[in-house]
């Protein structure tokens, strides 16, 4: 059976002073017995605070985003290799915002996809369409074509390491979540598409849902047969909310 993850995207919010309260409730909280795993994604510039506020817990630290170079010279540029250096186990790359606001296609996503599986992390690639494309019954062939243009480059082999996220741009931050038979309805696809490729690779990997996940929806959004827990941005600041998803996603199994 898949190892549900519940992963706190915390996007461009925090402080030391607030970090550190937040991981102090999590850590007890969220127990480490609950068969889930739980990874938090702080800006960069509290990584390191972050890995040493949780070493030896049970709580994994993932960055936002990573350069598709290995290194060199690219100001303000982080390399897969140094967030593995300072401990991180994930990295998102892909992310709605980062293609919309800093004009990421596919070929770069891509790239850094494969940055990020020879620096020795785990990728969560995220996908999704927007309302426009929903609407123009377009939401297969926009996640197909995000999935696609990481095998083609990278084949299919990262997908062993990697957790696909499926976030629908109509649903971050916006308090509207898909339902539960629409989030599946994706999954689904999305874990077909793989299978295509490779069937054993498709049967393990985890696919989360993000887009407005709170506490009182996730139960409902596991409980759908390929979610596989949730990539969570807003309720991830809260320790209560967030505990209570995690909650959710360690009773599913
Ligand atoms: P919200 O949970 O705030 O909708 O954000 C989802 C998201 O973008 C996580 O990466």
């Amino acid at each position: 059976m898949r190892r549900p993850i519940v992963a706190g995207n915390w996007k461009m919010h925090g402080s030391q002073a607030l970090n550190r309260a937040l991981l102090g409730e999590l850590e007890g909280q969220v127990k480490p017995e609950w068969p889930i795993d739980v990874v938090v994604f702080p800006p960069f510039v509290y990584l390191t605070d972050t890995v040493r506020t949780l070493e030896e817990g049970h709580i994994l630290v993932g960055a936002q985003d990573v350069c598709a170079e290995s290194g060199g010279a690219f100001t303000g540029q982080v390399s897969a290799s140094m967030l593995k250096d300072v401990g991180c186990t994930f990295v998102i790359v892909g992310h709605s915002e980062r293609r919309r606001w800093y004009h990421e296609d596919d070929s770069l996503v891509a790239r850094k996809f494969a940055a990020a599986v020879s620096g020795g992390l785990r990728p969560v690639l995220c996908v999704g369409e927007t309302l426009e494309e929903r609407e123009a019954n377009m939401t297969e062939a926009v996640v197909g074509r995000q999935v696609d243009a990481v095998i083609a480059l990278h084949g299919i082999s990262g997908f062993a390491e990697a957790v696909l996220a499926y976030e629908p741009v109509w649903a971050i931050g916006t308090g509207r979540t898909a339902s539960p038979e629409q989030v599946q309805a994706v999954h689904a696809f999305l874990r077909h598409r793989i299978s295509a490729h490779d069937a054993k690779i498709a049967a393990h990997l985890r696919i989360l849902y993000g887009g407005s996940v709170k506490a009182g929806n996730a139960a409902e959004l596991f409980a759908m047969p390929d979610v596989d827990g949730g990539l969570v941005g807003g309720a991830s600041l809260s320790a209560d909310e967030f505990r209570q998803i995690c909650a959710a996603a360690a009773v599913r199994h």
